[in-house]
């Protein structure tokens, strides 16, 4: 996002772009919704838990800056930090994550800049997500500002492991000892056990209510037989068999 339009020229830069961020996100809250509730118009099945959105705040952006080695300003953050606004986005299956991201995608006025796939290749302490980073445009009155937006995805148990390692590296003060390093990425392993087997679960009831669907459906047509109905159009084929 490098446009700012003139007319922002003399308000404070700062606000404006946090506005634009903050546009964003409303957006992408929006295109979030409505996907989910297509999802559940047509499947009856709702693949996400809850949604999450925040801005960095301005201590994080100088912060991160600052790491990076870049300048503190408007430009560096807008270029350089593609986490300005975020989307979390916490679904129920590992199989739901892929079926969200590629409904993403395929939105017409979304571009994937990249995509880090935590899922395939989970980080050595146990991380697991899929990230994306896109543009989405915030429509002003002087144009459309293609605006940053990253988004990450992933399962309610990858979230409890996330939420909570975040919340003891930083008691840590970011160098966890090994013993504990090791002990998170057993946690996470245990996470992925019950990710495997939530979804082997769910795919078990799922076929589970399709042969009762289907034994339904042949019980119903057995016992209209069995009352004398012919199964296929039998009115038609009494005609049939009547004027023959
Ligand atoms: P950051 O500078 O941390 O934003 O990383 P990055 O720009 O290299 O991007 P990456 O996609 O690796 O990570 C982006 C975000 O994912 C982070 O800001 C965290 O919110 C989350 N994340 C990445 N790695 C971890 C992790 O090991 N533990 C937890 N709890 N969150 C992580
Ligand atoms: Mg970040």
């Amino acid at each position: 996002m490098t446009y700012i339009p003139k007319t922002y020229d003399q308000i404070d830069q700062w606000n404006s772009l946090m506005f634009i961020y903050n546009s964003a996100l409303k957006q992408m809250n929006v295109k979030i919704e409505v996907l989910n509730s297509e999802f559940v118009h047509i499947y009856n099945y709702n693949p996400i838990e809850h949604v999450k959105s925040r801005l960095k705040t301005p201590e994080s952006i100088v912060k991160k800056l600052k790491r990076m080695g870049c300048e503190v300003n408007t430009f560096n953050m807008t270029e350089k930090l593609n986490d300005v606004a975020g989307v979390r986005i916490i679904c129920s299956f590992t199989s739901d994550i892929y079926q969200i991201a590629d409904m993403i995608s395929r939105q017409a006025d979304i571009t994937v800049l990249y995509v880090k796939d935590y899922i395939k290749n989970p980080k050595p302490n146990g991380y697991k997500s899929y990230h994306m980073v896109v543009t989405i445009p915030v429509y002003l009155t002087e144009g459309p500002v293609e605006t940053k937006v990253e988004i990450q995805i992933r399962t309610v148990a990858m979230d409890f492991w996330a939420s909570l390692e975040h919340k003891m590296y930083y008691k840590l003060g970011g160098d966890a000892p090994e013993f504990l390093q090791k002990e998170l990425k057993a946690c996470a392993d245990v996470v992925d056990m019950l990710d495997a087997k939530m979804y082997s679960l769910n795919e078990a009831i799922l076929q589970w209510n399709a042969q009762e669907e289907k034994r339904k459906t042949e019980n119903e047509t057995a016992s209209r037989t069995e009352g004398g109905e012919q199964p296929d159009g039998g009115a038609l084929a009494g005609e049939a068999e009547a004027s023959a």
